[in-house]
């Protein structure tokens, strides 16, 4: 199947070559360029913030599919739009009022998602699968690449896929963390459609071939 969608995480890029490591991306069959931003507060780690996206916007030619690693995310929706998010995912842990955050990121015009920490149960997506476009299932504790795959979320992936299968079927179930060849398989089989990867992508000799890899799955 090629009807799911690859992600590299620019977490894992040169940030030093940063400009070609996203036309390696633009030239690649990825499908989204994944965008980890991280606070300091909501994750033990800084990674970068607005004058750096804008950078990838400038050369990117696929959506910038945003992830929030922030507290307090609805003080800064706008500031991500206006520097090129296509997509802004916001951590369910994050937010006390996710419906409001949801429509927010929806009426800037962008797509609208939630992302779960490995402990945070799928039940807690029932009164609010309708009203979004994306769901990022944490599969590594937030904060850093190269970390493993955690094995439990193929449970949530199943339970995610089957709450969203009469309720939102087109919803994006997005994978994050320890995501690479051995896995992507049976995540792809347990109902995701997105996968990102970082390290697997950019620590790869053939960074296009891997990434196709992936995607001829
Ligand atoms: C982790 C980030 C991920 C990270 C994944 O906090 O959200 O997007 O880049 O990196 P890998 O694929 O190396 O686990
Ligand atoms: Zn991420």
């Amino acid at each position: 199947t090629t009807d799911h969608l690859i992600a590299p995480s620019i977490l894992a890029a040169d940030f030093a070559n940063l400009q070609r490591d996203i036309e390696m991306i633009n030239n690649s069959v990825a499908d989204w360029i994944h965008v980890d931003v991280m606070d300091g507060v909501f994750v033990p780690n800084i990674s970068f913030g607005f004058p750096v996206v804008k950078a990838v916007q400038q050369h990117a030619k696929k959506p910038l599919n945003v992830h929030l690693m922030i507290t307090d995310p609805d003080r800064y929706l706008q500031a991500f739009k206006d520097v090129g998010a296509d997509h802004i995912v916001v951590h369910l842990e994050a937010c006390t009022h996710l419906h409001r955050t949801i429509h927010a990121i929806k009426d800037l015009g962008c797509l609208a998602g939630v992302a779960l920490n490995p402990h945070t149960p799928i039940a807690l997506l029932e009164d609010i699968i309708e009203d979004v476009d994306i769901v990022l299932l944490m599969s590594v504790n937030p904060g850093f690449g190269g970390q493993a795959f955690i094995p439990n979320t193929y449970k949530k992936i199943k339970q995610l896929r089957a709450m969203a299968q009469e309720r939102n079927p087109d919803l994006f179930i997005e994978i994050d963390g320890g995501v690479s060849q051995s896995n992507a398989k049976e995540l792809l089989e347990a109902g995701a459609n997105v996968l990102i990867a970082g390290n697997f992508v950019f620590s790869a000799k053939d960074q296009l071939a891997t990434i196709a890899e992936l995607k001829n799955i």
